[in-house]
């Protein structure tokens, strides 16, 4: 049987942690799903449409493994629609544990069927967010080496004209 994974997330944008957490998860499963969901806690700086688009650029060296898709809905109902066995989320810090194991007990609460896998990212992006690699890029922060390059050209264009603030 094939073992595929969902990796779920905002991606916005994607990151170099979520590279190292997708090329740790092959080692794992067959297949990935990296798939956008909304999360109603976060307001986002790129469209579903743009993410997409860059998220589908960044994974072009994984193949036929790698499959980047988005999904409005619940999670588990994603994941069993799509036959995958397990949910794949990356841990960093500490504080990342307590939302995650929510959010882990959660899906398993919803779905009893579908595992959470943990794994940690490389110690390089222990502290690489999406969120605080935006802030740094919106008051002019150079933040070239913790993302893909085309995420650094898209993440300048739309906020590199920016005065900090606005
Ligand atoms: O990258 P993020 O923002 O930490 O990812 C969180 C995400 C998108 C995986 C989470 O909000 C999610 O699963 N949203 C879809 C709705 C859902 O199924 N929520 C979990 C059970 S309430």
């Amino acid at each position: 049987m094939e073992r595929i994974a969902i990796y779920p997330g905002s991606f916005d944008p994607v990151t170099n942690g979520h590279v190292d957490i997708v090329e740790r998860g092959l080692i794992l499963f067959d297949r990935i799903i990296v798939t956008i969901l909304h999360n109603p806690n976060k307001k986002s700086l790129f469209s579903v449409e743009e993410r997409l688009e860059l998220l589908q650029m960044t994974m072009t060296d994984f193949n036929h493994r790698v499959e980047v898709d988005c999904f409005d809905g619940l999670l588990v109902e994603y994941a069993s629609r799509r036959g995958a066995q397990a949910i794949l989320r990356g841990m960093r810090a500490v504080s990342d544990f307590e939302y995650e194991f929510q959010l882990a007990l959660m899906n398993r609460k919803l779905n009893r069927d579908v595992q959470t896998v943990f794994l940690m990212t490389g110690l390089r992006w222990i502290f690489t967010s999406s969120s605080i690699i935006k802030e740094a890029a919106r008051f002019g922060g150079d933040i070239a080496d913790m993302v893909p390059p085309v995420v650094h050209r898209r993440l300048v264009e739309k906020l590199g004209q920016c005065p900090p603030g606005a």
